[in-house]
């Protein structure tokens, strides 16, 4: 990659092992497939890195945000990051800020690049991340643990509640914990922290406790659709009463929700992409009570009925509050039925919504949905009116498109 150093030299782009959570959030953001994982780490191929930047303002953690000078013949191979617990020490002088080498490094403006919001809304609250770490973490107990799932569905689906006691562990919605399993691998090593999207409001799965909640779905098979069972999933999942769990973050600094007074959340999702929807949710619940304004659209998408978590507590909460689509793509004697089918069968409202400046859109789930979610929006924003590439630019500067899928 081209920086301000000598010729010979290379200022190479490394992820840091010990701070990453594995999100694929770098990997994702990467408009050139510069990055690249193994089961373990997460890793920069030093021949294909243009330093464009795109991957550092969507990293939860910063691991992403780190840089050696080193010669450029002796570059650090992938194979050499995927054997790492810890980076190397900075062995030639120079380890310039990213904003500082960005600066001398023009890169393509990141809004061309990353498809949402890398800002905040303007009126959310300011997180606290990153206050326990892997050599500090916090500990929780855990209080509850519950299937959402109906018994007859294969999804295995867990609400989780931990509780800190009297440790601090402030979050907001939309932020998530990392969770570190106990054991290891087997190469002895420590096993990484997964990272978990928090379900529950700032003030706590109960209100006025240090608690918070999580929605887990037990990993059964990897993405090939090959039987495995998932390390940290199913540790959590089979977690009782009283146990302690080690938790690291909390994590995120963008995917927040406005405070403002009138703002609406158009929120999209799929299975356990739930979780900040619910966290959102149930913050504008509880403030209604105070008399918080502003529209709240939900169109969450799962394979069946008795597969979608939270479907009980979601159907008793009133049409006046909040405008709930459900979309089932496995029911019997059905069609298929994604979420951006019944966005767009509802486009007129979705257009509404998306003519308003207050409005602010969430989507998580599954990776897959992203397109045809973005394609669905852009859809329903020509046919009212609006120029969607123009619509889109604002949405993301604006910090109202947040994007999470895995
Ligand atoms: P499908 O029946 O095609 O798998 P999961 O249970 O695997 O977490 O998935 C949650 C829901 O998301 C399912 O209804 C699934 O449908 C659906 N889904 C899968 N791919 C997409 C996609 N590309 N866009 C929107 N929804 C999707």
């Amino acid at each position: 990659m081209n920086g301000p150093v000598a010729e010979h030299l290379l200022r190479q782009h490394l992820i840091d092992p010990e701070i990453c959570i594995r999100c694929n959030t770098c990997e994702e953001t990467c408009p050139i497939d510069a990055i690249t994982h193994d089961g373990v780490n997460y890793v920069v191929k030093a021949e294909v890195c243009n330093g464009c930047m795109a991957c550092v303002p969507p990293c939860p953690t910063g691991a992403i945000d780190n840089w050696r000078n080193v010669p450029r013949a002796q570059a650090y191979s992938i194979d050499d990051q995927f054997g790492w617990d810890a980076l190397p020490a900075q062995s030639v002088a120079v380890n310039a800020p990213a904003a500082e080498a960005a600066a001398h490094d023009p890169a393509p403006a990141t809004s061309d690049i990353v498809r949402g919001s890398t800002v905040p809304p303007w009126s959310a609250a300011r997180p606290y991340v990153q206050l326990y770490t892997h050599k500090a973490p916090a500990r929780a107990i855990v209080v509850g643990n519950y299937r959402l799932t109906d018994t007859s569905a294969p999804s295995d689906i867990h609400h989780i509640v931990l509780d800190f006691g009297a440790v601090a562990f402030p979050v907001l919605e939309g932020q998530s914990i990392g969770i570190l399993p106990p054991g290891t691998r087997a190469d002895g090593h420590a096993h990484h922290a997964r990272q978990y999207s928090i379900a529950s409001p700032r003030d706590g799965e109960r209100p006025g406790y240090n608690n918070i909640s999580l929605t887990v779905k037990r990993v059964t098979r990897d993405h090939g659709g090959n039987a495995t069972d998932g390390v940290c999933s199913n540790y959590l999942c089979d977690l009782h009463k009283g146990d302690e769990v080690t938790v690291i973050g909390p994590f995120g600094n963008t995917f927040l929700m406005p405070n403002h007074p009138g703002s609406h959340l158009l929120m999209i999702c799929t299975g356990t992409g739930s979780a900040p929807m619910r966290a959102m949710t149930e913050y504008r619940r509880r403030r209604r009570l105070e008399g918080a304004a502003g529209k709240l659209m939900l169109f969450f998408g799962a394979r069946t009925r008795e597969e979608l978590p939270y479907f009980g507590p979601l159907m008793t909460l009133p049409n006046d509050f909040i405008d709930t689509n459900l979309a089932f793509s496995r029911t019997p004697g059905q069609p298929k039925r994604y979420v951006q089918d019944a966005m767009r069968e509802r486009a007129v409202d979705v257009a509404q919504l998306l003519k308003d400046g207050n409005t602010h859109v969430y989507v998580c789930g599954l990776k897959g949905m992203e397109e045809g979610v973005l394609a669905a929006l852009g859809d329903i924003a020509q046919a009212h009116g609006m120029v969607w590439a123009t619509l889109w630019d604002e949405l993301k500067r604006e910090g109202r498109l947040h994007l999470e899928t895995y």
